[in-house]
């Protein structure tokens, strides 16, 4: 895959899984912008000092106002939503508060950050590539049991990819997501102390799949919600 030349927007980019697809991006030859959250996720990021790295503080995804702050000069030709999180909880138990939150992270900033780059991409005039990411409970909708708002936010992120892909597949914009099984993630690793790591697909392996969906070697992928599950 050869990104040279590009430049592409990755939100959650200082995360677990985007540490490592901004690492397959600038391995090969892309520039990347990269919003953060947290200074001391930002202050780990390693990526931080290189010079085809931006990092842009943001306070929320969600937020127009801080989107059209991320977008405003940016001219991607790959944008990659990661930004999400997850949070369990069976509907019983699970208040608006709750249910908001999971659908603003996940969804909201997906649909925002397409929205952007889309309109980017069709000022461009170049066509462009946009990957987002669901979860596994976004296609196996029984696995969401236990996690339910994630799995609505996350079935809402696979839906808005296979329509969207639909709308600009003519302007030669390709959108596509991938929906990862439990990846291997020290916050995983902590959260399930006696699981079988092994089975679980590495950020690495995922980040492949990404790297692919955006770069200019997708010709004719479009509206695809990808399996990333390795083994397990
Ligand atoms: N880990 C898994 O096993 C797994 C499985 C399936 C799908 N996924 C999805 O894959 C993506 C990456 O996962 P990960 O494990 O790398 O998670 P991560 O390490 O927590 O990274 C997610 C990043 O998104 C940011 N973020 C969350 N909400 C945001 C918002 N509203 N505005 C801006 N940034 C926001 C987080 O910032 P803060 O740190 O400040 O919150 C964090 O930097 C997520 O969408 C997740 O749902 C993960």
């Amino acid at each position: 895959m050869d990104f040279s030349g590009k430049h592409v927007v990755v939100t959650g980019g200082t995360g677990a899984l985007g540490i490592a697809v901004v690492s397959a991006l600038m391995s090969a030859g892309a520039s990347c912008t990269v919003p953060y959250v947290n200074e001391a996720e930002a202050q780990r990021f390693p990526h931080r000092d290189d010079p085809k790295v931006t990092l842009i503080a943001v306070a929320d995804l969600a937020d127009e106002a801080q989107v059209a702050k991320l977008y405003g000069t940016a001219k991607p030709w790959a944008s990659i939503h990661l930004a999400g999180g997850f949070a369990a909880g069976k509907v019983a138990e699970t208040d608006k508060g709750l249910l908001m939150t999971q659908i603003d992270n996940n969804l909201t900033s997906c649909f925002l950050c397409c929205r952007a780059a889309v309109n980017a991409m069709l000022a461009g005039g170049q066509g462009g590539r946009i990957v987002n990411v669901a979860a596994r409970p976004a296609l196996e909708w029984r696995t969401g049991a236990g996690m339910t708002a994630y799995a609505v936010a996350k079935a809402g992120v696979a839906a808005l990819t296979a329509a969207l892909a639909e709308e600009v597949a003519k302007d030669g914009i390709l959108v596509n997501a991938v929906a990862p099984s439990i990846m291997d993630t020290p916050a995983n690793r902590k959260a399930m102390p006696k699981a079988d790591y092994s089975a679980w697909p590495k950020v690495e392996e995922v980040a492949a799949t990404i790297a692919f969906l955006a770069s200019p070697d997708n010709r004719v992928t479009r509206g695809a919600i990808v399996p990333v599950y390795g083994k397990s």
